[in-house]
């Protein structure tokens, strides 16, 4: 019997013009096309219209977005560092929702200098934490990721990026078979 495969949203954290995020992203999806366990869906900020503060009642964007956050069974987050911290268009991304978030997986992939966005995502633990959103403790931090472009434009990962990767990867299966499970048995989350 084929066990079925999990809806995974991998969001990317930039809309920037000539972002790196793309790059990531594909090394990603490369990684996630034909995985035994998952599917993946796209969420781009530049597919959405987002107000930078959520409005009431919501835009259409928002309830686009929010749709979509609410088929995933988990999240992939790639999230740059912006002062050290997430930018605003992730932060935009996360408020579009409530409940979309609640009891989800969430594996982490940040990137940066030197500290390859680890105060970043240290930031956004603490706000997936308010969502009831379970951030992954394999999270993967990428530092000078740039560095590893060719002069065509090729990127080659990191040393050990793809093994933590794959470990990140069947972590968050383990997760999400376990919490969409739960999810689905409606196990009441105010008395557990
Ligand atoms: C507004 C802004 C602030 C940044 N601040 C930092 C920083 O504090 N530390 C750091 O290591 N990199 C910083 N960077 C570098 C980014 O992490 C790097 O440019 C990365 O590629 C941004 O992701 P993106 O290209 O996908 O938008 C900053 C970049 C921007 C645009």
């Amino acid at each position: 019997m084929t066990t079925p495969k999990h809806t995974l949203a991998l969001i990317y954290g930039s809309a920037r013009e000539d972002r790196f995020c793309d790059i990531l992203a594909r090394w990603l999806i490369a990684a996630l096309t034909d995985h035994p366990r998952f599917t993946v869906a796209i969420i781009d900020p530049r597919d959405y219209d987002l107000p930078l503060t959520p409005l009431k009642p919501a835009c259409s964007a928002t309830l686009r977005l929010s749709r979509q956050l609410d088929k995933a069974d988990g999240f992939i987050i790639l999230c740059p560092d912006y002062n050290h911290s997430y930018s605003a268009t992730l932060k935009a991304i996360i408020d579009s929702a409530y409940m979309e978030w609640k009891t989800k997986p969430v594996g982490l992939v940040s990137y940066g200098g030197q500290s390859g966005g680890l105060r970043a995502l240290e930031r956004l633990r603490g706000v997936l934490a308010r969502l009831d959103a379970i951030a992954m403790r394999e999270s993967l931090s990428l530092a000078y990721p740039w560095r590893g472009l060719d002069d065509h434009g090729q990127w080659t990962s990191p040393q050990g990026a793809d093994e933590a990767l794959d470990l990140m990867l069947k972590r968050l299966a383990w997760w999400c078979s376990l919490l969409t499970q739960a999810r689905r048995e409606n196990v009441d989350m105010e008395v557990v």
